[in-house]
C-alpha cells in the first residue's frame, strides 16, 4: 500500500513538472518564426507581443542587431511616454527578443524625463573612445506640447541598458551655421536681416539654442557622430557635429532644405556619398518622403525629390521615415525603416521595412507585401 501511495505521489509529481514544463514554455512552442519581412502586419516578439519600438533605430554590435524605440501604450495616452525606450535584439533582422526598457521614464515629478513627457524617435549610437553606448531623443517637456523642442541625452555601460539620463536642451545656443568656404553672404543667415521664416525663427532662437525636434543620430567612418534634427518650428534641419564623446554638440552645423519643413531623418553612406531620407511635415499622417545626397556630410545636400515609386508612393505607403538599416555581410544592402502610426491607439502602430533599390546613385523604394534578405540585390 505504502509502495501504491508512493508510486501513485511521483506519477502525480511528474504529471506537474511535464504541465509545469508545458505552461512555461507555451510561449517558446506558440511563438512564431520569421523568415521574411510583411510590412504593416502584426509583428511579434520571442513572446508573441507585437514589437514595441516605434520611431526606432538599431544599432549593430557584436554580432547582433539591437532595434531601440518608442515604448507605446494604448489609446491617445500612447502619444506620451508613459514607460520609456524599449530595446530587442535579433541575430537575423526577422526574430526579435525583448530586452526590455533600456531607457524608464521617470517618477520624479521634477525630472525633465518625468512619465508623461513626449520623448520620441530614440537612437543610440557606441563610442569606440568611451566605450559607452549613447541615447539621444527629441523631447517634450510633460504638459507642454511640443514647445520645449529638446535633444534629449542618455548612456550606458551596457548595450541594453539600463541609460542613465543626463540632460536636455537646445542645441548650439550662440553659434552661427558653418558654410564652406566661398558662401556668397547673400547665402548665409543675417540677423540684422532675416530673410525668410525660417531665418526668423534661427535668430530668434539663438540666444538660446535651437529648436530639435524629429531627430537621428549619424556615426561616420572617421568616428564623429553627429545629431541630425527638425529646427527653426521644423523649417530646416540641421546637422550638427557632436563632441568626442557623443554626449554634447561642439557648435558646428549646418541648415540643410530651408524653409521646406523635413521631418523624421535617416541617414546613410554609400560609396562616399552620403545620403538622407526624410519626411514632410503632417503631425501623425503620411506625406511624401523625400531625399537627399552629398559629397560631404557638412558640405552642400542636393534635393533629389520623393524616393518611392508605385501606388502608395504619395504617402509613403502610410509611414514615414525614421532610420535606415545597412545589413551586415550583405554588401549594398539598406532597409528604409518607417512607422505607421496609430495616433488614436499608439500601440498599434506598424512597420513598414522596405529594400532600398540603388539606380547608380539614385535610390528607389517600392512596396512588397512581403519580402526577405535574400531578394536584396547583392553586389
Ligand atoms: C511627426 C513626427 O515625425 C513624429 O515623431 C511626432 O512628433 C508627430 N509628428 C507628432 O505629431
Amino acid at each position: 500500500m505504502k509502495r501504491e501511495l508512493f508510486t501513485t505521489g511521483s506519477c502525480l509529481s511528474k504529471m506537474f513538472l511535464i504541465l509545469f514544463l508545458m505552461i512555461s514554455n507555451y510561449n517558446a512552442f506558440s511563438q512564431t518564426l520569421y523568415n521574411e519581412f510583411h510590412p504593416g502586419k502584426i509583428w511579434k516578439d520571442d513572446r508573441g507581443i507585437h514589437i514595441n519600438a516605434h520611431g526606432g533605430g538599431i544599432l549593430f554590435h557584436k554580432g547582433t542587431y539591437y532595434w531601440f524605440g518608442e515604448h507605446k501604450v494604448a489609446g491617445e495616452l500612447g502619444n506620451t511616454a508613459q514607460v520609456g525606450v524599449h530595446c530587442y535584439a535579433s541575430k537575423d533582422l526577422y526574430n526579435w527578443k525583448d530586452e526590455g526598457i533600456a531607457l524608464a521614464v521617470s517618477d520624479d515629478l521634477q525630472s525633465d524625463i518625468t512619465k508623461g513627457c513626449v520623448l520620441e524617435r530614440p537612437k543610440v549610437v557606441y563610442n569606440k573612445k568611451t566605450k559607452k553606448f549613447v541615447m539621444w531623443f527629441h523631447l517634450e517637456l510633460k504638459d507642454k506640447g511640443y514647445a520645449a523642442a529638446r535633444a534629449g541625452v542618455a548612456v550606458a555601460d551596457h548595450i541594453t541598458g539600463p541609460y542613465t539620463f543626463i540632460k536636455s536642451y537646445r542645441p548650439n545656443p550662440g553659434s552661427m551655421p558653418y558654410y564652406a568656404s566661398g558662401t556668397p553672404d547673400s547665402l548665409k543667415v543675417n540677423c540684422e536681416h532675416p530673410g525668410n521664416f525660417s531665418d526668423e525663427f534661427f535668430c530668434r532662437d539663438l540666444p538660446g539654442g535651437q529648436m530639435a525636434r524629429d531627430m537621428t543620430v549619424f556615426v561616420d567612418d572617421d568616428g564623429k557622430a553627429y545629431h541630425v534634427f527638425s529646427s527653426e518650428e521644423n523649417y530646416t534641419l540641421d546637422i550638427a557635429e557632436l563632441n568626442a564623446d557623443y554626449t554634447g554638440h561642439t557648435g558646428k552645423f549646418i541648415r540643410v532644405y530651408v524653409g521646406f519643413q523635413t521631418e523624421a531623418p535617416a541617414l546613410f553612406k554609400r560609396k562616399g556619398k552620403y545620403y538622407m531620407i526624410g519626411s514632410g511635415c503632417t503631425g501623425w499622417a503620411p506625406n511624401a518622403a523625400r531625399w537627399f545626397i552629398s559629397d560631404a556630410i557638412m558640405g552642400k545636400w542636393k534635393y533629389k525629390g520623393n524616393p518611392c515609386i508605385g501606388e502608395g508612393s504619395k504617402l509613403t505607403y502610410g509611414g514615414q521615415s525614421t532610420h535606415v538599416l545597412q545589413v551586415q555581410g550583405k554588401k549594398d544592402s539598406f532597409i528604409f525603416m518607417a512607422d505607421k502610426w496609430a495616433p488614436k491607439d499608439a500601440i498599434d502602430g506598424r512597420y513598414l521595412w522596405l529594400p532600398i533599390q540603388f539606380k547608380g546613385e539614385d535610390i528607389e523604394i517600392s512596396w512588397k507585401d512581403t519580402w526577405n534578405l535574400k531578394d536584396m540585390k547583392m553586389l
